[in-house]
Formats: structure tokens, sequence, C-alpha cells
């Protein structure tokens, strides 16, 4: 079972003891950006055409699973540009007046990052369309009889959307977006490149062999495989000599309960669940939520996407279905579960 005080591995944001730690890791520009090569190649383009001009650069939605590099590379674009970076957050900004301040307090070419921005409340939206469009915005004074529209200039800026979720966008929004690009998972070849730097910005001494046991096991995911080297380094100081060779990566993960694919408990019993209580599928999210006590929403965003990514978990209009992949992982015969539970 996961308690809430056990910390976790896998989880959708960095962790309250991680911000500044993951602050230092966060490379500052394109080039120190490890993969995501062909997002790398237009973003560049983009960002050099927009400075020869002198001019705006277009919206852009980065769209994928947490902890891919969709926050670090909002950052990275705003300093390649040379302008200033202003983050909020979807879930931050209550209502028009909210929205209304921070768009006529913009400054020209400069880059307002909005984070989770699927969730920015629907009639917000509205009041954002002739901002991204041609820099006014229409805000309503008064009620009643007594209300009227002013129009206030916003200066020209660039908009960087970030999202889990792209399909909860609603299609007027992404429409204004000018360049879109998803963040796939990284290779294992691309996180050890990211844990070796990340070792060697935070000292921490770590062999070829450690390197790739921590990358095998990150899911995919640049956070992850940072956070887990922060967590192999503590047990190689107090079980070992400090330094993270394979065998010490391994028992450290192993007492972590990360396993081979990176797995934790939740993506172990999701998968079990499947297999053992719902004959393989396929059985409809809310009901796996259900019976994992877990969140629809953390479902869907943080475990599926890389178990499907590695092949598996199968989603299919009638619900989730566990593939012979996954029963080779836990050497179970298809078939031989069904209603093992009942
Ligand atoms: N391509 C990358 N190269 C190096 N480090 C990365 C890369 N992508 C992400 N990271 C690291 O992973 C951490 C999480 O990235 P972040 O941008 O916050 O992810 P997201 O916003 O998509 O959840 C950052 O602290 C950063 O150090
Ligand atoms: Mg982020």
């Amino acid at each position: 079972m996961t308690s809430p005080d056990r910390e976790r591995i896998i989880s959708g944001t960095a962790l309250p003891d991680e911000q500044t730690f993951e602050y230092s890791l966060r490379p500052k520009l394109l080039r120190e950006f490890i993969g995501q090569q062909k997002v790398k190649d237009n973003l560049a383009i983009a960002i050099q055409a927009a400075r020869a001009r002198g001019d705006v650069l277009d919206h852009v939605l980065l769209y994928g699973p947490p902890g891919l590099g969709k926050t670090t590379l909002a950052n990275i674009i705003a300093n390649e540009l040379g302008v200033s970076f202003q983050s909020t957050s979807g879930p931050v900004v209550e209502d028009k007046k909210d929205l209304a301040a921070i768009l006529s307090n913009v400054e020209r070419l400069q880059v307002l990052f909005i984070d989770e921005i699927h969730r920015l409340p629907a009639q917000l939206e509205e009041l954002l369309y002739p901002a991204l469009e041609d820099f006014h915005i229409d805000y309503v004074v008064g009620q009643g009889p007594a209300a009227r529209t002013i129009k206030l200039n916003v200066a020209p800026f660039t908009l960087i959307g970030a999202t889990t979720r792209a399909g909860l966008i609603s299609g007027p929004l992404r429409s204004r977006f000018g360049i879109v690009h998803r963040l796939d998972f990284y290779t294992a070849g691309e996180l050890e490149i990211i844990v070796h730097r990340s070792a060697e910005i935070l000292g921490i001494g770590v062999d070829e062999d450690g390197t790739s046991e921590i990358a095998r096991r990150s899911r995919g995911t640049p956070r992850i495989a940072n956070r887990l080297l922060r967590r192999v380094r503590d047990f190689a100081e107090v079980k070992a000599d400090g330094r993270i060779t394979g065998p010490v990566a391994r028992a450290a993960l192993e007492m972590l309960e990360v396993d081979h694919y990176g797995f934790d408990e939740v993506d172990r019993k999701l998968l079990l669940t499947i297999i053992e209580k719902y004959g393989g599928g396929p059985v409809g999210v809310n009901t796996l939520a259900a019976s994992l006590s877990e969140e629809v929403d953390a479902i869907e965003e943080l475990y599926e996407p890389y178990l499907i990514q590695i092949g598996f978990l199968h989603r299919t209009p009638r619900g989730r279905v566990a593939t012979p992949l996954a029963y080779q992982h836990f050497g179970i015969q298809p078939g031989s579960a069904q209603n093992a539970l009942f």
C-alpha cells in the first residue's frame, strides 16, 4: 500500500525539498538541453528568426508527461531570446481580474509562461484570445446597465503554455499556438548523459555502471533520474564509501523498491490488478482507480503514459488491457490468473 508519508519516486511535480535542487540542475541553454533533438532544432530556428527580426516569437505550446523538461525548456526559450520570463499556472489564475492584471503588465517581447494551462478556467480563455492575436484585451468594468467594455493594449509577448493533458485544451485555445511540441520519454542513453551531468554539478562520484543503472530505471524521465541519483547518493554515503558503483546503485534501488523497469509499487499494483482481478482487462480507468485507491488523474498522467510507451499496457475504447509483455514481467501465464481473486 502506498502511504502518504512514504516519499514517492514517481510524482507529477518537484517535491518541496527538491525545488532548489531542480533549479540548480536546470540547463539554461538549448545546447545544454539533452535529447528532444527535433524540438530543439525547430525552436532554434524560430528563436533565431524572431531575434533577427526583433520580433516577438510565436506562442508555444509544450505538452507531455511530467518531468520531461517543459518548464526547463520554457525558461531556455526566454533565455535564448534574451527576454524576461514570468511564470504562473492555470489553477492560480482564478478570475478575469487576475488575468487582466497579468496581461496588462507584460513587457514587450517577454515570455509569459502558463504551466498546467489546461486548468485555466474556461471563461478566461475568451479574455486571452485577443491578447494572443492582436495584443489587446476587452475588459468589462461595472455591472448591469452601467457595464462598459474598455480596450486595453497589451505589449507584444510570447505565451508559452505547458500541459500534461493536451487533450483537455480547447480547440480555439490550441489553435492560437503557432509552435506546438510534444516532449517524448528519453532513451536510456540520453538519461545517462543527464545523470552524468547532474552528478558533475552536484559533485557526486558515480561510475559508468552506476550511471547506467540509474538511467535505466528512471522511466524515461529526467526528473526521476535526478531524484534517483540523489537517493542513491544518500545510500552510497551511509552504506558504502560515497561512490556510486553498479552494485551500490542496485542495492540502493532495490531498497527504494524501484525495479529493473523503474516500476514502483503503484505501477506493479496497477498491472497486477488488471491481470489478477480483471483477467487482463479491458477495465475502465475509473474502476481501476477505485481498486487502487488512486486518483484517475494520477493514473492517466503519471503511470499510464510510460507503461503504454514500453508496451505493457494498451488503452482501448473499452478500457485498459495488460499486454503479454506485462504477463511475462510478472511470470504469469495469460489466462491462468483469470478471476484469481474471486
Ligand atoms: N533535456 C533535459 N536535459 C537535462 N535535464 C533535464 C532535461 N529535461 C528535464 N531536465 C531536468 O529534469 C527536471 C524536471 O524538468 P521540468 O522542466 O521541471 O519538467 P516538466 O516541467 O516537464 O515537469 C529539471 O530540474 C531538469 O534539471
Ligand atoms: Mg513543469
